[in-house]
């Protein structure tokens, strides 16, 4: 049944205009959009409007409605009552070109001051690999329409032209995580976003996450982790103070680990955890010294008094169940650990840190090394090839590829375990995990 609704519509350009009341007829199932078509053919034949979809997908119609930053196409007259007055604005946060047609250039100008995806130099296109988790994670910010309501709306830029220069906006934020979280790109996006977008202006009021029509989680997927990430290098008081005072007991371990002597780390690390059981820098220390020396089981114990010690927060938690998992994953491989027995921890370890992995990779070498210990050697084969193709530190590629070694070495592949063997030294000779994987090769006829 249709019914006459009372609209107002702001009319004018950059130098002025003022709202002009409507009445006009509306059917049912029609959306904001088609009233507005409406007004053209009959009263307003020169009101301004932009749209091109009428599906909510190429995101012109951005306009706001009675206040709210909103989709002209995607917001149905049924969710307004028939005695309401229903307001149609421009864009507030952007220079008004006429009517509801606003200039949106300021965030094509942004656009291109984020510098576009930089993989490593060495990998040509057709050989980019990522882990599916990878794209799944950044899957939810390419639904983007760009419709840039979430620009409209956040205050930062809403209410203070002056800050339009300094700060990028959460479309942009989501792009730069987008690029955070990709494995292959090389560039240090948090810290551009902090030092070159405003990140920092951002306080995390989400109302950009409530207007988004994809429903993107902008807030909660792209910016606090982004922050976190950017507060983890920069400002948190513990690394901090850990970078700019070292303790003693623990200076001296750390000192006697970059000398190379794991044994005199250990001891140095013991000493300081008898004063303080839970001092985070001995521990660490006493975790490397330990797993340098091969003894993993050992080290799975100072991993969980570092994990029952990384509080809450996101990173110090990631970091310590990504250990942990390591280190219990070493110790079955040495056979210093029964897999029945642990496997559980190890599972629910690995499950826990994926969740708070900033990107699929990381864990990836983990992963391979889990299908591995539980005989999945084709699994762990398909990871350890993948693995090669991200930009990873050369102890980390080093294990990925003596996991790779042992596990195409189980798979009759001899050649290719053996050319991954020789790359896995060149990068670390000292890995402590060669003994275990050298006997698991001799088993195999390898090495
Ligand atoms: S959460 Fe940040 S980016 Fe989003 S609207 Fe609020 S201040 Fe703006
Ligand atoms: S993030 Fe959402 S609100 Fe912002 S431009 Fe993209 S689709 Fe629009
Ligand atoms: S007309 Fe395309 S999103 Fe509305």
């Amino acid at each position: 049944m249709g019914y006459n609704a009372r609209f107002k519509v702001w009319r004018g350009d950059d130098t002025d205009g003022e709202l002009e009341d409507f009445t006009v007829e509306v059917n049912e199932g029609e959306v904001v959009l088609d009233i507005i078509h409406r007004l053209q053919a009959t009263a307003a034949p020169d009101l301004a409007v932009r749209w091109n979809c009428k599906a909510g997908k190429c995101g012109s119609c951005s306009a706001e409605i009675n206040g709210m930053p909103r989709l002209l196409c995607m917001t149905r007259m049924s969710t307004f009552g028939e005695s309401d007055v229903v307001t149609v604005t421009p864009l507030r946060t952007f220079p008004v070109i006429k009517d509801l047609v606003t200039d949106v250039s300021f965030n094509y100008a942004k656009a291109r001051e984020v510098p576009s995806f930089a993989p490593p130099a060495d990998l040509a296109p057709g050989e980019y690999r990522m882990a599916q988790v990878d794209v799944e994670r950044s899957q939810e910010f390419r639904k983007c329409i760009e419709c840039f309501l979430c620009q409209d709306t956040c205050h930062v830029i809403r209410d203070h032209d002056d800050n339009k220069p300094a700060f990028a906006g959460p479309r942009f934020f989501i792009r730069l995580a987008e690029l955070d979280m990709h494995p292959l790109d090389t560039l240090d996006r948090k810290r551009e976003a902090q030092q070159h977008h405003g990140l920092g202006m951002c306080n995390i009021t989400k109302c950009c996450t409530e207007v988004c029509p994809e429903h993107i989680k902008i807030t909660d997927n792209a910016i606090i982790p982004m922050k976190e990430r950017v507060v983890d290098t920069q400002y948190d008081p513990v690394v901090w103070l850990g970078n700019k005072i070292p303790r003693r007991a623990s200076a001296a371990a750390n000192r006697a680990l970059d000398a190379g002597d794991a044994s005199a780390a250990e001891q140095h690390a013991r000493a300081r955890l008898r004063d303080k059981p839970t001092d985070r820098s001995a521990l660490r220390a006493l975790e490397v010294a330990l797993s340098a020396q091969g003894r993993f089981a050992e080290a799975a114990d100072v991993t969980r008094v570092q994990l029952a010690e990384a509080g809450r927060g996101n990173s110090n938690r990631r970091a310590a169940l990504a250990a942990h998992a390591w280190v219990m994953l070493c110790a079955v491989e040495a056979g210093q650990l029964d897999l029945e027995n642990c496997e559980e921890e190890i599972a629910s370890t690995l499950q826990q840190a994926q969740r708070l992995a900033s990107t699929g990779t990381v864990l990836a070498g983990s992963h391979a090394l889990h299908n591995l210990v539980h005989g999945r050697l084709a699994e762990a084969v398909e990871q350890g090839r993948e693995t090669l193709h991200w930009d990873r530190p050369p102890q980390t590629r080093a294990d990925d590829l003596l996991t790779l070694s042992e596990a195409l070495a189980g798979l009759g592949e001899d050649g290719e375990s053996a050319s991954a063997m020789s790359e896995s030294l060149t990068l670390w000779p000292d890995n402590p995990r060669l003994s275990s994987a050298r006997s698991n090769l001799r088993e195999t006829g390898v090495g």
